[in-house]
């Protein structure tokens, strides 16, 4: 078993990552149990696949769990589904110093923690993330929202969790597509600020996404790393240091809108291809060379991850009003994320809207 510490002084956590940690589960869950019984929150994808390993794992310990599952993807990221939520947390009678359990995708992790967030004005939580984007990236650093009409991710609140136990053994059960595009965000590490590690995706990203155990553990424990690191640096993304895990988040929001944040283009997937964007629009601005700008694509399309905008319906124009509206705009300015190499990504917020509407035009082609 691997531990991460997630340095935030009295917020501070730890992130455990291990082989078969959902089976042990109880040895950290049970001391946080009220009357030998634990709340989880969950999917039902999630509960069939994984979820008798956990309820199992309890039990070995004499805990009891109370389920709280409500429907797989994104949809459940909403104001109807947090006020499902919360009146059964109530109805459970949760106190404050009580630890939920959120087990699950980003998307349990995003809503259980703010579920978590607000009930009590803050109760405790637990993320047993089960999808690989959620191990390497959402369950860390304690962003937590649902997605209300005006946009996604616009009501939340940073709220860190107190444990993370991450059990790469989940991925066994987590379709390929999704497993690919998690490691989208696994390469974006690399891409961000660790040249090495991107030579190690490189020989190994195959492993990774054709369900070797011990890559998986590798690319988990080095992501978590990075994350951990920047987060304990930046965690309200205020210095701009955290703002570098958006690298191809800006070009991916406004392709995910394009295509209604559907199965159409995951989150990863779309971030596969902001990246390969990013990195070509530095190179054509004379930031990083055209040489790592290829290399960068040529890893993602190597893994079978998109990284060309072809077959999706959009224009330049459409793409551009998508990205005025983020919410990362600050002084009516869009920041992106470039680079000038492999692992040197920087926040540049002074970007030309024009020359990044030309750019998109001619990838548009
Ligand atoms: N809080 C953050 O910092 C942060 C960062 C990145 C993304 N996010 C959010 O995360 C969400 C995306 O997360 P996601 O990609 O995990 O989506 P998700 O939770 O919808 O999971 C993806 C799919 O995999 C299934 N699944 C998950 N684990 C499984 C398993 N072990 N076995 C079988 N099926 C499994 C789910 O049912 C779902 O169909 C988005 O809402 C995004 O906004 C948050
Ligand atoms: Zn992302």
């Amino acid at each position: 078993m691997r531990q991460v510490d997630v340095g935030l002084g009295a917020r501070s956590y730890r992130v455990l990552i291990g082989e078969g940690l959902i089976d042990r589960a109880g040895e950290w869950l049970a001391p946080l149990a009220r009357n030998a019984a634990i709340t989880i929150v969950s999917e039902e994808n999630v509960w069939t696949a994984q979820g008798k390993r956990l309820v199992d794992a309890l039990a070995r310990t004499g805990t009891a769990c109370n389920p709280i599952l409500v429907a797989p993807g994104e949809a459940s990221k909403s104001w109807a589904t947090l006020a499902t939520v919360i009146d059964r947390l109530v109805e459970l009678g949760t106190e404050r110093q009580d630890h939920i359990v959120a087990f699950g995708g980003g998307v349990i992790g995003d809503l259980t923690g703010f579920a978590a967030a607000i009930l009590n004005r803050g109760c405790n939580y637990v993320q047993i993330p089960t999808s690989l984007l959620a191990q390497v990236d959402s369950s860390v650093g304690g962003k937590t929202a649902i997605n209300v009409p005006a946009g996604k991710n616009l009501v939340g609140a940073f709220h860190q969790p107190s444990l993370v136990l991450i059990d790469p053994l989940a991925l066994a059960t987590l379709p390929t597509r999704e497993l690919r595009a998690g490691y989208a965000e696994v390469v974006k590490y690399g891409l961000i600020g660790d040249p090495a590690f991107f030579d190690w995706c490189e020989a190994h990203g195959h492993e990774v996404i054709a369900g070797d155990v011990a890559a998986q553990s590798h690319a988990i424990e080095a992501s978590v790393g990075a994350k951990a690191l920047i987060v304990a640096e930046d965690e309200r993304e205020t210095s701009g240091r955290r703002a570098l895990l958006n690298l191809g988040h800006t070009f991916g929001h406004a392709l995910e809108a394009e295509t209604g944040f559907s199965d159409r283009l995951l989150h990863g997937e779309a971030v596969a291809i902001g990246m390969a964007l990013a990195f070509h629009f530095s190179a054509r601005r004379g930031l990083c060379s055209a040489d790592d700008a290829a290399r960068a694509t040529a890893h993602l399309a190597a893994v079978g991850l998109p990284t060309q905008m072809r077959g999706i319906e959009t224009t330049a124009g459409r793409l551009m009003a998508h990205m005025a509206k983020d919410k990362k705009k600050s002084g009516g300015r869009v920041s992106f994320i470039l680079a000038r190499a492999i692992g040197e990504a920087f926040v540049d917020a002074g970007v030309d809207l024009g020359d990044v509407e030309t750019f998109l035009a001619e990838e548009l082609g």
